[in-house]
């Protein structure tokens, strides 16, 4: 018969590979998903009086609700449920949310979709998923082979996975929504001309946009740099372009109206 500490390794072992299921490392990212409603099933700490401190600190808007779920593990124990252990001590397992792409394609609020093309670092996932949850972006949608539900990139969006619709497909469904790519070697455009509701594709971190995509895009842009430099990180041009057009957005609401 197994103890329920072999049996808790276990299930936090199976949940890295389960897709129904997300491993959330550290109290950021467990303070967030519970902020968005995630559905905990078990949340483990090593020190409790950290936690609590933390939590009346960064969360007191959380009330008891985190001491109330963490159950207190010996810090060895602890330390073999991931492979690099939260420093905050706190680590939970939680459903993850299948939005329905129909949902999130089909939305008529004006808010871009972000698409990442085949990324290849989870941390960069991470802060993508993060910066679009901060800007109010309507999903994120990754394509290629790594998990974007995987534990490093929840750890890297601070366990945002839950403020917005993360989706994974290897391909994009059609829309009606514009696809505007964004490319180093595109055209300076204003952000007027980005269409609302728009998809907005990135590249991966190494060759950029496909030629497939680029031929599929109706926008093809570019976001100004300084001659010399060849592009921007992954996570920063998100951050760049959603940020530009949510604060034009923010301009042209304080627009006296004629
Ligand atoms: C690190 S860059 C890829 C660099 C790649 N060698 C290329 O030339 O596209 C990752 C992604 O960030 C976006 N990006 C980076 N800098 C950009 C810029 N100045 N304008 C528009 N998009 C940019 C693009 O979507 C790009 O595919």
């Amino acid at each position: 018969m197994s103890s329920p500490a072999s049996a808790r390794l276990d299930r936090f072992r199976r949940a890295r590979r389960d897709r129904d299921l997300a491993v959330i490392e550290g109290f950021h990212a467990l303070k967030h998903a519970l902020r968005f409603d995630a559905e905990i099933l078990e949340a483990i700490c090593a020190e409790p009086q950290q936690l609590q401190e933390l939590a009346s600190e960064l969360a007191p808007d959380l009330g008891g609700r985190l001491m109330a779920l963490a159950h207190p593990v010996e810090p060895e124990l602890f330390a073999q449920l991931a492979p690099r252990a939260a420093r905050t001590g706190v680590i939970a397992l939680a459903k993850r949310t299948h939005p329905s792409f129909s949902a999130v394609l089909t939305d008529h609020a004006d808010a871009p979709i972000v698409l990442l093309e085949q990324p290849r670092d989870l941390s960069n996932v991470g802060a993508c998923v993060r910066v679009a949850a901060a800007a109010e972006a309507a999903a994120v949608i990754v394509t290629g082979r790594h998990d974007p539900w995987h534990a490093d990139a929840i750890r890297g969006a601070a366990g945002l996975h839950y403020a917005l619709p993360v989706l994974w497909c290897q391909e994009v469904p059609a829309s009606d929504r514009a696809l505007v790519a964004l490319d180093p070697a595109g055209e300076e455009i204003g952000l007027r001309e980005i269409p609302p509701r728009a998809v907005l594709a990135f590249g991966s971190e190494r060759r950029g946009l496909s030629q497939e995509l680029l031929a599929q895009a109706t926008h093809r842009v570019r976001i100004p740099m300084r001659a010399g430099v060849s592009s921007l990180n992954l996570a920063t041009s998100v951050a760049a372009v959603l940020f530009a057009l949510r604060l034009a957005a923010t301009d042209r609401g304080r627009e006296p109206s004629r």
